[in-house]
């Protein structure tokens, strides 16, 4: 049998030795509230490179101070913050899995102490700070600051970023009819609303050559949100800029109740690959390897993105290889066990 889960998978310079992707996920854990990484971030990441996860993508992390979700987010705002970016790759490395970044702006999201900034002036929910609408120099300001962020990526050594494009933050804040009442040439249309992310990619692209991916949500949950055929136009938008993969996952632009079963996202990776004939990454209640296996194998998405299951089990990959028959090599340290 097959196991595509165990391919490599190449997107320009880096081949992947899996398809097997950790999703980012926030830990809250810069306990000094400075963006720095701490020892558990170090911990935290080596040990599922250990567990032999193709790709690891970091955490959501802040391109400016105003764009984290709490003040415990990682940050790369600032030269200072390479260091100890660097010593997580180092960690991922170790273990021959590659490492990407999640560059991230928290916009209308933000759950902070000082001013925040969204595309117009209201608020996620009556427990939220009401956001201050961006003027075009803040707009400049953000895209500079994603600019400079995809520069110290390139510094700390990751071999892919991803842009976090979903779950209602400040990228999908632009993107979403329901969060951008703006009147100018960022807001009213899809080609206007992808403008700000136009602008992102492109400068992101000044600094770095390597993989791009862009997280989206590909169902917003409100009869007035994005359809399907908006996503698949951004899809192509994003094709035509250079992004080699969407990161398709749903929801968080507006409250809305979510009834989650098994891969119940899929079918949105599906329906972008298939539209805008770009690679997808598939995500969300994704737990076995017969799972995962089912999902590559009918083509429905390019890459297996897990979040729960590996923080539940970092050898989750080991767990699959043995469901799916598969030899899969380990830490020498473990071969005992193995
Ligand atoms: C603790 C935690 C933190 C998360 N933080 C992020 C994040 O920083 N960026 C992001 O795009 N998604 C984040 N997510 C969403 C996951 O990446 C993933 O899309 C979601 O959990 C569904 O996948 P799963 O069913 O495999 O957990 C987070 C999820 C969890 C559980």
């Amino acid at each position: 049998m097959k196991h595509k889960l165990f391919e490599p998978y190449t997107v320009k310079n880096v081949t992947l030795k899996n398809r097997i992707v950790m999703s980012p996920m926030c830990m809250y854990s810069s306990d000094n509230q400075d963006g720095y990484a701490q020892p558990f971030h170090l911990a935290h990441y080596e040990s599922r490179a250990a567990g032999q996860v193709g790709l690891i993508i970091t955490e959501a992390t802040a391109v400016l101070p105003e764009g984290r979700i709490s003040h415990e987010d990682l940050g790369i705002w600032s030269d200072e913050h390479i260091e100890g970016l660097q010593k997580i790759n180092e960690g991922i490395h170790r273990h021959g899995a590659k490492a990407g970044i999640q560059l991230a702006h928290a916009g209308r999201k933000a759950n902070l102490r000082d001013e925040i900034f969204a595309p117009s002036a209201e608020a996620f929910s009556s427990s939220m700070k009401v956001p201050t609408e961006m003027t075009k120099e803040d707009i400049k300001r953000t895209v500079e600051a994603f600019r400079e962020g995809a520069r110290r990526s390139e510094k700390a050594g990751f071999d892919v970023i991803e842009l976090h494009g979903a779950h209602g933050y400040l990228i999908n804040q632009f993107l979403s009819p329901l969060t951008n009442k703006r009147n100018d040439e960022y807001g009213g249309t899809r080609e206007n609303r992808y403008r700000f992310l136009r602008e992102v990619i492109e400068g992101v692209k000044q600094e770095w050559e390597g993989p791009l991916f862009v997280r989206v949500s590909g169902e917003e949950y409100h009869e007035d949100g994005n359809t399907m055929d908006d996503f698949i136009y951004f899809a192509r938008e994003m094709k035509s800029q250079g992004v080699d993969l969407i990161d398709v996952s749903s929801g968080g632009v507006v409250p809305a109740a979510i009834d989650p079963y098994p891969g119940y996202q899929v079918t949105y990776a599906e329906q972008i690959k298939k539209g805008a004939d770009i690679d997808t990454g598939a995500v969300g209640l994704i737990t076995s390897g017969n799972q995962a296996e089912e999902i590559l194998q009918n083509e429905r998405a390019d890459l297996i993105f897990l979040a729960r299951a590996l923080l539940k089990n970092p050898y989750w990959p080991k767990e699959a290889a043995d469901e799916l028959g598969y030899s899969l090599e380990g830490p020498r340290q473990y071969n005992r066990a193995w």
